[in-house]
Formats: structure tokens, sequence, C-alpha cells
């Protein structure tokens, strides 16, 4: 038998070599994350998954069928870049109610989530070389995210308060000139801790005095312990909107199947993201944007959020117990008031080591050293996640992680 004409007979060409630099071993940990979604034997504290109960499958059914049979022309075709009409002007509306500050048209952009927000800050604002800060931990995506830029990036800590503005303005006084801060201000991903008020009115003078452009990620501002907006702080925008990107996402409040979010900022800011997007995706998906509109203007997003987060209360309950019961001594954890974590320090175990061992005894959690720009920091830590499994699945895989961390440690 002969080879057809188009069987290879050289080699496949190693195609590794020919990766771009900016990505050559990127994404390993987010893609390990994102495969435990479905995983069924296994007690998952990985991935930042809303819980499914929050979704809100019977109205949504309603308005996709609707919306499909008398819209679809709108609904199913291209979106301007900026976003839809009505989508934009229900985000202005919400923004102005609960943030105090209505965005003008050209201060907002409505995004493919708040990745792609972030993605798109990078592209508007990096260079090679560029720095930009973070937090140490911060949330991993942004970090790979910046990365892809080739930016230079240097950690401040967070401490119970949030991030370490006194730190920050070591930083700044060094002149190391950053383009930009990151910072998750409300319950931050991995630490579950909130910046203080009286920090995040030092940070934004702090950075208007030195010329930075703060990009604050809210993805957990609206899933804190109260209902009451006046006991929430000020976010970092409603204080300095010239000198602030926001940027916001629906992953953690209604869906992240439906890619959708929103940056908000200074309009020069935004412009240039918009020219992003038109190298990018060109805009956010219209049906996604439509189901969004109809679901915040029939008021039946602001009657779920106290749901939601009544919910993840009761979980985060069930993991703060469980950590007191079972993790032995010596290992500390965070007492976040919202969100959707909290965060292990377990002196002296290598909890990237131990996540096999983990998976084994059918548990799962995302080591610490990813969620830090620096390499060698985080390898003793671990984050937990909390919000989509129910307070026996807490209890459970806690007690099994417990044995794993008390039998790590005599080792
Ligand atoms: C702090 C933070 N920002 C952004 C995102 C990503 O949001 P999206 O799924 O909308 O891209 C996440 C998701 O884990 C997050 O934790």
């Amino acid at each position: 038998v002969t080879a057809p004409p188009h069987a290879p007979i050289l080699p496949s060409p190693a195609w590794e070599q020919a990766f771009a630099r900016r990505t050559r071993g990127a994404g390993g940990a987010i893609t390990a994350i994102l495969a435990m979604a479905g995983a069924e034997d296994v007690i998952t504290f990985s991935g930042g998954f809303p819980a499914p109960e929050t979704f809100p499958t019977a109205q949504l059914a309603g308005v996709a069928a609707d919306l499909i049979g008398t819209d679809g022309a709108r609904a199913l075709q291209y979106a301007p870049t900026p976003g839809l009409p009505g989508l934009r002007q229900a985000l202005a509306d919400r923004l102005e109610r609960t943030e105090g500050v209505r965005p003008d048209d050209d201060e907002l952009l409505v995004t493919s989530g708040g990745i792609d927000a972030l993605g798109l800050v990078g592209h508007a604002m990096l260079d090679r070389g560029d720095r930009v800060i973070v937090e140490a931990p911060t949330y991993l995506g942004a970090i790979t995210a910046f990365r892809g830029f080739e930016a230079e990036l240097t950690e401040v800590p967070v401490d119970a308060e949030g991030l370490d503005v006194e730190a920050l303005a070591a930083v700044l006084a060094a002149g190391t000139g950053p383009k930009l801060l990151y910072t998750i201000p409300d319950h931050q991903n991995p630490t579950g801790l909130t910046l203080s008020t009286e920090r995040r009115i030092a940070l934004v003078e702090l950075c208007r005095r030195h010329r930075v452009l703060v990009v604050e990620d809210v993805a957990y501002r609206e899933l804190g312990p109260s209902d009451a907006v006046d006991t929430i702080p000020p976010s970092l925008f409603s204080l300095a909107p010239d000198v602030v990107v926001q940027i916001g996402t629906f992953s953690k409040t209604l869906f992240p199947g439906v890619r959708l979010g929103w940056a908000v900022g200074p309009a020069p800011v935004i412009a240039q993201m918009v020219a992003a997007k038109q190298n990018t995706d060109q805009c956010a998906g219209a049906l996604g944007q439509c189901l969004a509109e109809a679901y915040l203007r029939s008021g039946d997003y602001d009657a779920q959020l106290p749901r939601s987060r009544a919910l993840y209360a009761s979980r985060r309950r069930a993991m703060l117990d469980a950590c007191a019961t079972h993790l032995p001594a010596g290992v500390t954890w965070t007492e976040p008031d919202g969100g959707f974590f909290t965060w292990l320090t377990a002196p002296g175990v290598d909890t990237g080591a131990l996540a096999d061992r983990a998976l084994a005894a059918g548990v799962a959690y995302v080591p610490g050293a990813p969620f830090y720009a620096t390499a060698g920091s985080g390898q003793s830590q671990l984050r937990l996640s909390y919000s989509r499994v129910d307070p026996l699945d807490i209890d459970e895989g806690m007690h099994r992680l417990g044995a794993l961390l008390t039998a790590a440690a005599t080792r």
C-alpha cells in the first residue's frame, strides 16, 4: 500500500519553537481550573465558579425565547463595538444608582467579560517592559494577561485591610514609573479581603499624584455581607473617576456562560480600549447583551443579588467553621465577609505537590504559587473556593484536606 500524496513524510515540526515569546509556557493553571468544571467524584474548591442555583434559568428562558422570536434581527446580529445602546443605558443607570457616578457616553464600554476588559486595558496601555503594580497575591488571570503584553510586574502585599498603601507609596517613591496599578478592592481574589475606606482614599490620591492609572476590578463587589448600599466602602472609581478604570463582570452575579462585562473610566482610555476591541472580538455578543438588558430592566437582577449574597454567606460560614474544625494547628486562613474565597497558609507544606494527593483523595484546590508574580512565593499557600459547594460537601472536603495537611506537616 502506498501512502496517499498528502501523508506526512517528515517528522512533524516542533511548533513549540515557533510560539510567540510572550505566551510561551502561559495558561496552565487556568486551563487546569476550568477542566475541573465538570469533575464528578471530586469536591472541588478550585474554580471561582458561581453557584448554579443563582442562575435565573426560568426568567432567562422566557426572555430568550421572546427576544429571538420578536427581536432576532437585533439579538442575533453583530453589535456596535462599545455595546448595544440599550444595555449601555441600563448599565449607566445602574452605575449612577449604585456608585453615585453616571458615566458619559464616551466613558463606558461593554466587554466580553472581566478578562476581556483587562486584556483591552493591556492592549490600550502596555508596551513591552512597561511596569504594572499588582497585589501579592492577586487574580492569576490578571498576571497572565499583563504578562501577555510583556509587562514587568511589581508586587505590593495585601494584609487584613487590603492592599498595603504605605508599601505602595514606597514603590512609587522609588520612581519605577509604573503605568498601571491593578487592584481588586472588594473581597479580593484569592484572599477574600477588602480594602478599607481610609486606604481607598489614600490610594487614589497617591496614584493621582504619581499619574498612575488605577485598574479597579469589581468582580465580587456586589457579593458582600450586606444589602445596605451605604455600608459598602466607596469604589475607587466613585472616588476618582479621573484616574480609575473600573472593570466589572456579570460572570459572578449572573451568568459566566454568557461572556459579558463592562469598563468605565476616563474617556481617552475608553476610546483606546474601543479601538483595541476592533482588533480582538470587535464586539461583545449581542444576544447576551440583550438578555442582560432585559434582565436588568425587569428589576430581577437587583432582586436576585440579596438571595445570592445570603447563599454565599451560608457557604462561607460553613467553610470557616470547617476550617476551624478540621485544619491542624499552625495552619491559618483569611476570614472574608464576601466573595467566593478563603486563603490558607500551611507553613512547611508544599501545596503544589499536595494538590495531586488531594485530587486522589477527592478534593481539589488551587495551589498558591500562580497567584504571585514573583517565582517562589506562595508555595505553602492555597486558595479555597466555597461558592459552588454545598455545606455538607464543604465539611467533607475540608475533613479530607485537613487529614492531608496534618499528614504533610508531620512528614
Ligand atoms: C477578580 C476577577 N476578575 C475577573 C475575572 C474574570 O471574569 P470573567 O469570567 O468575566 O472574564 C475573575 C474570574 O475569576 C476574577 O476573579
